[in-house]
């Protein structure tokens, strides 16, 4: 498709002698329609061409040649310097790259590059809470988006499966194993003994000792204590996979913390090498403070026992080896900040490529709250996320029956909706802002929501159902779509690709939710304004035509965020 921004940048580039890709990045998408399609901003070249901005812009303006095919007009406004496009190339490329490509924005730009992304990552024996949900969600989107755009993903579940609380479980499960029924309820159960051993272990310092013990079993790869850790995983895996199937949730590697097991003592050789790891009160550290991390890195514990940050040292090793990645994503809520800040930079001790340690990055999420505050039941604790999932159902199910009780499949429908809305409201706002978790919010079909661009796709499918045909753009006159609202529309498909670019630019799903959100409005806008069916036929053949864009185009959007659409609703 023909690239309005570097067609400008190109010539820009050539009346100023500045490189192109330079002036490409300069080049914005002005926010309102009256200061042009893209704005260069002029002061960005004021010190290299040694010129105020007024006069750079001048000089553009009167030098530059672009074929009024591709630009339309050239306006000056302060420093900068408005471009507006030609509507009638801009919708015939549009429609023309839409009819040739199935997979309208998909790209191959990602060719060759490898992209691991970490999430999701419960812990064994405990509640997957919203904030893996979250988590689960981010991480999907992204592994999507990168995917289409070509790139190698590979989607890791690093499960919590190991760490000195498993010493814990196994004594509890050994002293009162029997007393609770942890085949049916594992989590809760595991939980009630996780609590009751604690308790325990800070009264009497021998089972607290045992408890220690028992993971060092563990680590040396005792088969009673193996034995038992085992059937922890796999009860806490069969529990899990609940909600992943209500989510749709497919991951390439399941390779968790025990994993690297025996993958850690290479990590403790290597870092011992560099003569950084320092004792200091019995356990082994790597100091930061130099580099402006105050915490030290504890690679080794006092009582000999390893730590998560070791463990994730010892999987960016494995992960560099084995995918060979440009990037590595860690999807995780903010509190771990410090975490990944600190493994970074220990990782820069292991001798890998800088192209391995460059390509970390800590992708942090914000908290989920109640409107009420923070999360949790009427006992105080967590919100078992597969109750919540199946409220967001049951509720979607109660908003459908009251709106149109006649629908057929309505439960079909209604886990769309449900689950939609529930992974949509994750990822409306950029990540990093805390999110309200608020039922009527998440589930109104009028707001920025996952329902409300359910529903606007449902809308063209009965429209295009109703047409009984999708027209073909030989027989679509372009002039007939220069209204304001058809050009919008247009508009917007052309940044589909572009709006995924940003999205792995940022690792920032939000930025689709939002395009899809203002595509959904400006169909929305599309309909009140313009009458589809019933118009005399080329009207009718280009007003088709576009419900048919915006219906694939909401289609693939929400199903890169990992949203399925009813046909109904
Ligand atoms: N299991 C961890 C938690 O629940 C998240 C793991 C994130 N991934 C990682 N490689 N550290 O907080």
């Amino acid at each position: 498709m023909l690239n309005f921004k570097k067609e400008i940048a190109k010539q820009i580039a050539n009346v100023t002698n500045v490189n192109e890709k330079e002036i490409e990045k300069y080049i914005e998408i002005p926010k309102e329609n009256t200061n042009g399609d893209y704005a260069f901003p002029c002061f960005k070249l004021a010190k290299e061409l040694k010129k105020a901005p007024p006069v750079i812009a001048n000089d553009i303006k009167e030098k530059i040649e672009i074929d009024e095919k591709i630009i339309s007009k050239i306006e000056i406004v302060g420093g900068y310097i408005n471009f507006y496009i030609n509507k009638e190339t801009l919708s015939k490329e549009v429609l023309k790259e839409f009819e040739n490509n199935k997979e309208y924005g998909k790209s191959e730009i990602g060719k060759e590059k490898n992209i691991v992304i970490d999430y999701s990552a419960p812990n064994i024996a405990k509640p997957f809470h919203i904030g893996h949900l979250r988590s689960t969600v981010i991480g999907a989107a992204l592994y999507n988006i990168y995917k289409y755009l070509g790139y190698n993903t590979i989607g890791i579940n690093h499960l919590g499966d190991y760490g000195t609380q498993f010493g814990k479980l196994i004594e509890g499960y050994k002293l009162w194993g029997k007393e609770y029924n942890i085949e049916n309820d594992p989590i809760n159960e595991l939980t009630k003994i996780y609590i009751r051993i604690n308790d325990l272990c800070k009264e009497d310092e021998h089972v607290l000792e045992q408890c220690r013990y028992n993971f060092k079993l563990l680590e040396e790869g005792d088969s009673y204590c193996k034995e038992i850790w085992t059937k922890f995983r796999d009860l806490s895996l069969k529990e899990f996979q609940k909600v992943y199937d209500l989510l749709g949730s497919k991951f390439d590697s399941w390779n968790g913390e025990a994993f690297y097991s025996d993958k850690m003592q290479e990590i403790i050789e290597i870092l011992n090498k560099t003569g950084k790891l320092v004792e200091s009160q019995g356990a082994r550290i790597i100091d930061l403070a130099d580099k402006g991390i105050n915490t030290p890195c504890i690679i080794e514990k006092s009582n000999g026992s390893t730590t998560y940050a070791t463990r994730d040292l010892a999987a960016i090793l494995y992960r560099a080896r084995t995918y060979n990645f440009d990037k590595a994503l860690y999807v995780t809520s903010y509190e771990q900040t410090l975490h990944f800040k600190q493994v970074f930079e220990v990782a820069k001790l292991l001798g890998l490529d800088e192209k391995y340690t460059n390509g970390l990055e800590h992708v942090p999420f914000g908290m989920v709250l109640l409107p009420t505050g923070k999360m949790s039941t009427r006992e105080g604790n967590v919100v078992k996320l597969e109750d919540l999932l199946k409220e967001a159902i049951e509720r979607a199910y109660e908003i459908i029956e009251e709106k149109n009780s006649e629908l057929e499949n309505k439960e079909e429908i209604a886990k769309k909706v449900g689950i939609g809305a529930v992974i949509f409201n994750d990822l409306a706002n950029s990540r990093i802002k805390d999110e309200i978790f608020d039922w009527d919010t998440i589930l109104n079909f009028q707001g920025d929501t996952g329902p409300y661009i359910q529903y606007t796709y449902v809308r063209t499918r009965s429209i295009l159902e109703k047409a009984t045909y999708i027209s073909m753009i030989k027989d679509i006159d372009i002039k007939l779509l220069q209204d304001e609202y058809s050009l919008n529309i247009i508009k917007i498909i052309y940044n589909f690709e572009d709006t995924l670019i940003q999205v792995t630019n940022k690792e920032e799903p939000s930025i689709l939710s939002r395009y899809l959100i203002d595509l959904a409005k400006a169909f929305s806008n599309f309909y009140n304004e313009n009458k589809i069916l019933g118009e005399e036929e080329n009207l009718q053949n280009a007003r088709i035509y576009i419900t048919y864009m915006v219906s694939n185009i909401l289609k693939i959007g929400m199903s890169l965020l990992g949203i399925q659409m009813p046909e109904k609703m």
